[in-house]
């Protein structure tokens, strides 16, 4: 599979990159696609809702009534008439473009395969609603796609008489089977609800609405083409003549001359044998998971925190089982966990300052402890020399500082940014370990693990628990947030960093070291003096 992501993955990312720049990532639509299918849903709701008033659901009344809203009623229904069609298109679009970025990016796999799955039960749904929709108009369109559909759903033995014998002429065409049709119509789009739903009951703080302005924008341009190019019917069914030349919507009628060229059997196994495929493709080939996040009850006080931070509703508190003075403890779903380390770095026992023997946080990636991460920064420190030394911690997703080839500059790896707890800044300042720190990871508005970049963000900016200490010269950290894509930009701001470094006054390392050795620090700091 790689060779299919990593062109599209680059592909993404340099898009992207170019709608940062004009839009800001804050409107990046890249970084919001299944918010967007999220919205035009409701778009398609509204306007179907308005549109359903005016609809006639009898034979020729269905085409005369969507007539009337065209042409009569064209700057209120026509208009949400238009909008109806073109919401509905650009939802596909989304979510086409929302599946290829969760494949490109390797977000489907371990604890996703939830996400995933009931996110390809929603294309069925999508297109049928689509379908019933275009049916409904009881055009030249609605004849050829009723047959075909009709021919496509007799290929598979399950109805007793063809269905499609409904359209053979208009005399065995009834009323009955489009009231049927106008419950689908409604229904479908009514079982897709709950299916996105449902869809995002393994994620938390799911991004289930656009940035206002994005909204905003994207409704006005649906608004203006609505206005420029309304939907229009074709001439009205007749079943007693072949369609003609028909204008297809190829957002979602794509299928169709493939069923009349290639035959319905061939579609049955393209779009079978298709949703299957999607269906494995987390499983496809077998990738061997990384161990998930465990919980310490030493040294877990209940807090919370890993179960407010994590991103993959992985985690939960449960009653006290070790008799331990706290009223509950932090338990993991190893099947839901996908091991990006973000509850590590929410948990304030990850204390870097305190002892080795000591350094057990509450909740611990099995593969990446924190003492671990400590006993790096302390290797990463040795070679370095100046006074422009630089410790990054950057994650496995974003741009890799370690590659960019900059002197005096140390790496250490981790799975999120978000794993990083900010004491562990203020830990390599004050021990002087390095002259300043770096936190890199994916590009901002986007993350990894859904929302590592934001919980740093909050973090750094004391806006969030465990906070940055005051006491940290924030001139000593440079955060940056850069995809694999962006290596100039993070060169670029690594290099000014290191020179603002350079020009920081002699005296500052000394007393960096004086705030941990003789500060009015915690207990835990106290120890680690000791030690
Ligand atoms: C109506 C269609 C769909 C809608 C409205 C929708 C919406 C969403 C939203 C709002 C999220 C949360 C994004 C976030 O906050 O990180 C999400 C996540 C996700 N979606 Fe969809 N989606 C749809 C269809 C699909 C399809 C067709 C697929 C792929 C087959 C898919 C795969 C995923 C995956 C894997 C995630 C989890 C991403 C992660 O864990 O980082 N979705 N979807
Ligand atoms: S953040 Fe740490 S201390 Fe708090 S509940 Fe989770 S594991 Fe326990
Ligand atoms: S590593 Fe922690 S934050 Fe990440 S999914 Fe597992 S439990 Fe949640």
């Amino acid at each position: 599979m790689e060779f299919l992501k990593r062109p599209m993955k680059f592909a993404f990312l340099w898009l992207e990159g170019w709608f940062d720049r004009f839009f800001g990532p804050k409107w990046n639509p890249f970084y919001c696609l299944g918010a967007l299918g999220y919205y035009y849903f409701w778009i398609v709701a509204a306007s179907g809702i308005y549109i359903f008033i005016f609809f006639d659901t009898g034979i020729p009344q269905a085409f005369t009534s969507t007539e009337y809203m065209t042409h009569d009623q064209w700057y209120l229904a026509g208009i949400m008439r238009s909008l109806h069609r073109y919401a509905s298109d650009a939802m596909v679009v989304m979510v086409l473009m929302h599946l290829c970025r969760e494949f490109a990016f390797d977000r489907y796999r371990g604890g996703r395969w939830f996400s995933w799955v009931t996110g390809v039960s929603t294309l069925w749904l999508v297109f049928s609603a689509g379908v019933t929709g275009y049916w409904l108009v009881w055009d030249k369109l609605a004849q050829y796609i009723a047959i075909a559909s009709t021919e496509w759903l007799d290929w598979l033995p399950i109805f007793g008489e063809p269905i499609a014998r409904n359209f053979l002429a208009s005399s065995h065409f009834d009323g009955r089977f489009f009231t049927l049709l106008v419950f689908m119509h409604i229904a479908i789009p009514l079982f897709l609800l709950f299916i996105m739903w449902f869809h995002l009951q393994r994620i938390s703080y799911a991004k289930v609405n656009p940035a206002r302005g994005l909204a905003v924008g994207t409704l006005a341009m649906l608004f203006v083409l609505s206005l420029v190019k309304p939907a229009i019917s074709h001439e009205m069914a007749n079943l007693a003549e072949v369609p003609g030349v028909l204008n297809m919507d190829w957002f979602y009628l794509w299928a169709y001359p493939m069923i009349e060229h290639l035959g319905p059997g061939f579609m049955w196994a393209f779009a079978g044998g298709g949703t299957l495929l999607l269906i494995l493709v987390p499983w496809l080939p077998p990738k061997k998971r990384r161990p998930a996040a465990v919980v310490d009850l030493k040294n877990c006080n209940g807090c919370t925190r890993c179960v407010t931070d994590c991103p993959f509703r992985a985690v939960n508190m449960q009653p006290r089982t070790d008799g331990a003075p706290f009223r509950e403890e932090a338990v993991v779903d190893p099947s839901m966990c996908v091991s990006c380390g973000i509850c590590v770095g929410a948990c304030p026992t990850a204390m870097p300052f305190r002892r080795a023997s000591d350094l057990v946080a509450g909740i611990e990636l099995p593969d990446l402890s924190v003492a671990h991460i400590r006993a790096q920064a302390h290797e990463a420190a040795v070679p370095l020399n100046g006074k422009d030394r630089i410790i990054a911690f950057g994650c496995d997703h974003g741009c890799d500082a370690a590659k960019l080839g900059i002197n005096n500059l140390a790496f250490v790896p981790l799975r999120c940014a978000g794993m990083l707890l900010p004491s562990f800044i203020d830990y390599v300042l004050s021990k002087n370990l390095a002259d300043g720190v770096v936190v890199s990871g994916c590009r901002e508005g986007e993350c990894h693990h859904r929302i590592g970049n934001v919980w740093v963000d909050g973090r750094l900016a004391r806006e969030r628990d465990p906070q940055l200490r005051r006491r940290v010269p924030v001139e000593r950290l440079l955060k940056n947030w850069a995809a694999p894509t962006d290596r100039r930009q993070l060169f670029t701001e690594i290099s000014a960093f290191q020179a603002r470094l350079r020009d920081l006054p002699e005296d500052d390392a000394a007393t960096r070291l004086t705030l941990v050795n003789g500060g009015k620090t915690d207990g835990t700091e106290t120890s680690e003096t000791a030690a």
